[in-house]
């Protein structure tokens, strides 16, 4: 009522107060939601509320451009470019860290700490990820970020603070609610791209012809180099804090690792959950080995375990060597990336018909194995890498997953580097190659019956495990028996005889009869292994246990329409009009009949609604089953109408978890999807009869 009355001047007044009331406002939500989001991972808003809140503020900043503070959140998408980063000096040294790469290098150096502490004295240890990033030192100065360097040669560095407030996870002022912050702080950390956002920040650059990123780190490393904030700014940085550098003024000094690290998250920061204190040696080797295991499913690159002692006062004692610290060592896993020579480029036929150019290397030790060849997928791929034969390539080998040419090193390519051309026929038969439609894949225009590579391939996917999985039948065998002409479909090998067999070479008569044995064991066969078995194209075993269910049995499949084959779960026009094909040709048709005249059987399917309880239903199996494979398990309730997934997603009815799940057990808890364990699954797999 009262401002109305009031002379103009006032209400502008009292205006420009509410307006820098609000902004104030403004910012300390967005502060809340930036930290919900980038570092506790738990957004409460939607994107576009937040981009609703930051809108009103950046339209008020505009217009009352002094209430614009450097620490506004509108100011993290990037400043003015800069001419030369600055040189920043550290005051305490970054230094780096010794490796060591077997446990027993991990227990010498324990004893050498120890050996340098009174005896007696307990000592503890973090074991934390080593995260494959850019290691920064962040100085925020009244709980205000101040200043980020790069560590440099450890002693001087850049200053990247420009490109560093670009990033959402690093906070521009520190939370006070819980701990004073102390006046002025210095806080290490690694800043890194998430594997996921590597993968996206590709395939956009890919969608749109520009340059794609090697590895994360090198994206990480690239992107905080930019003398443009605004071009960091549009990369997806994140970042862990590992450690405080040095403490000025306040009261209060860590007594341990531990107790730094959880400050730091009261403060706001982003700290990896995955440190933990650890006793001895022995607690050490059980994280060590725990997160090995997990390394593919963590998000994100690593390259081991930082092992730190955690008591900071023994940390002081323990001290440092020139370049490196004495009270944390680095437990290096494998290398999952090498840079070795491409020396040629080979065309192999896959089982159908698919030419895959194949690169050869110079041996090369990546992920613990010695990689000589790795697949360069098709000659799209070939043209994205640009890839010359003599080019030093970066080889990645991740787990289990096969290697992969990532990226070709250009400033070392030789001066007689040779570019890679398809050849004009099939490498294997000599027929004409064809390009289908719009697909990348360049194809053997022959089939099985004239290219012997198909025919090759196609018994080796036969006779594979998940297939008919007939024992003792490897590549080398199916490479003879193809060669010799002993065997020309998978029919054939029903009908090999034991003289054929021990005529071979290193074939003896034991193998011989074992094979035969394994052949033989083999007829007793499920309907889904049979249709995966057939190598359909795009038939993997998902599709072909579905197709089992659906049509119950093989007559059905056989002479089913495209259209039929189209209600089949995941089966669309693609899919549907390869069974079709399949099925369509008179010789593929003739060669099923002969298996099933040669003895191959499988007991009949239950089709019926009741005999399918679970129909409709998506299950999950993780972690380790004592009384079957998981692959057994996978059938059993696939035979019960089941579709069996690999992942978790809210369509999951069901999660069966045995020991050791891990990330899909935590995903189930988290989207509150039934959990059982193996006792309940078999419980409920004999009270559907699905368990002799
Ligand atoms: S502690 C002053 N902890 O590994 C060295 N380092 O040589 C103390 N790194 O480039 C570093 N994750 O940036 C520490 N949890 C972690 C780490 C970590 C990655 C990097 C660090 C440095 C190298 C150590």
């Amino acid at each position: 009522m009262a401002s109305g009355l009031r002379a103009g001047g006032e209400r502008e007044t009292l205006k420009g107060a509410n307006d820098a009331a609000r902004a104030a406002e403004l910012r300390e939500q967005l502060h809340y939601h930036n930290h919900r989001y980038h570092v506790l991972d738990a957004p409460e808003l939607a994107d576009t509320e937040y981009d609703a809140l930051f809108d009103e503020l950046a339209a008020l900043e505009a217009r009352h451009p002094e209430l614009a503070t450097p620490d506004s959140p509108t100011q993290r998408v990037g400043a003015a470019p800069l001419e030369k980063f600055n040189t920043v000096t550290h005051d305490v040294a970054m230094l780096s860290l010794d490796k060591c790469t077997t446990i027993t290098e991990l227990a010498d150096w324990v004893e050498r700490c120890r050996g340098r502490l009174m005896e007696d004295e307990v000592v503890r240890f973090v074991c934390e990820p080593k995260i494959d990033g850019v290691a920064v030192a962040l100085t925020y100065t009244h709980g205000r970020l101040t200043l980020a360097a790069t560590r440099g040669d450890g002693q001087t560095g850049e200053d990247i603070t420009a490109n560093v407030r670009t990033i959402g996870a690093v906070p521009l002022v520190l939370n006070d609610d819980v701990h004073p912050v102390p006046p002025r702080v210095e806080v290490r950390g690694e800043i890194y791209m998430s594997a996921a956002d590597f993968e996206a920040f590709n395939e956009r650059a890919r969608a749109r012809g520009g340059k794609t990123l090697v590895n994360p780190r090198n994206g990480a490393a690239g992107s905080l180099r930019q003398l443009d904030p605004r071009l960091t700014a549009k990369r997806p940085l994140t970042m862990y804090c590992y450690s405080i550098g040095w403490i000025e003024g306040g009261d209060w000094q860590p007594k341990t690792h531990a107790e730094a690290l959880q400050r730091l998250t009261h403060w706001g920061l982003r700290v990896n959950p995955r440190s933990e204190q650890a006793a001895d040696v022995a607690a050490c080797e059980r994280y060590i080995n725990a997160l090995r295991d997990r390394r593919d499913a963590l998000g994100y690159d690593i390259d081991g375990v930082v092992v730190k002692v955690d008591s900071l006062d023994q940390q002081r004692l323990l001290g440092a060597l020139t370049r490196t610290l004495r009270w944390a060592i680095a437990y290096k896993y494998p290398a999952e990336e090498a840079t070795t020579r491409l020396l040629g480029v080979e065309f192999q036929v896959g089982r159908t018909g698919a030419i895959t150019p194949v690169a050869r290397l110079d041996p090369v030790f990546v992920g613990g194995v010695t990689v000589s060849n790795a697949t360069l997928h098709n000659m799209d791929e070939v043209g994205r890498l640009g890839i010359r034969v003599g080019d030093t390539v970066v080889v990645r080998r991740a787990g289990d997953v096969i290697p992969q040419v990532m990226a070709v090193v250009e400033g070392k390519r030789p001066r007689k580097a040779t570019r890679v051309g398809l050849p004009a026929t099939c490498p294997a038969c000599g027929s004409a190659i064809e390009y289908a439609g719009d697909e990348a894949v360049a194809r053997c225009s022959a089939g099985p019956a004239v290219c012997p590579a198909q025919r090759k391939e196609g018994l080796r996917h036969f006779a594979s495990r998940l297939a008919m999985d007939i024992e003792g039948l490897g590549d080398k065998l199916v490479e003879q028996l193809v060669e010799h002409e002993h065997v020309s479909t998978a029919a054939d090998l029903y009908r090999l005889d034991r003289e054929v067999l021990v005529g071979l070479e290193r074939m003896g008569e034991k193998s011989a009869d074992n094979l035969l044995s394994a052949l033989e064991a083999s007829k007793t066969t499920t309907l889904s292994r049979f249709i995966y078995a057939l190598g359909i194209r795009e038939v993997g075993e998902a599709t072909a246990a579905n197709l089992a269910g659906h049509f119950g049995e093989l007559s059905a499949l056989v002479s089913a329409s495209v259209e039929e084959l189209e209600q089949v779960d995941d089966v669309g026009p693609v899919v549907a009009g390869h069974v079709h094909a399949y099925f369509a040709s008179v010789h593929n048709r003739a060669v099923v009949d002969d298996l099933c005249e040669l003895g191959v059987h499988w007991p009949a399917l239950p089709t019926s609604a009741s005999a399918r309880p679970l129909a409709g239903q998506t299950w999950v199996l993780t972690g380790t089953l004592q009384s079957m494979s998981r692959q057994e398990a996978k059938e059993r309730l696939a035979g019960l109408g089941a579709k069996v997934a690999g992942s978790v997603s809210k369509n999951t009815h069901q999660v069966v978890a045995g020991p050791r799940a891990g990330t899909k057990l935590e995903k189930a808890q988290r989207l509150d999807i039934a959990v059982m364990d193996e006792s309940e699954l078999l419980a409920l797999l004999r009270a559907h009869g699905a368990l002799d």
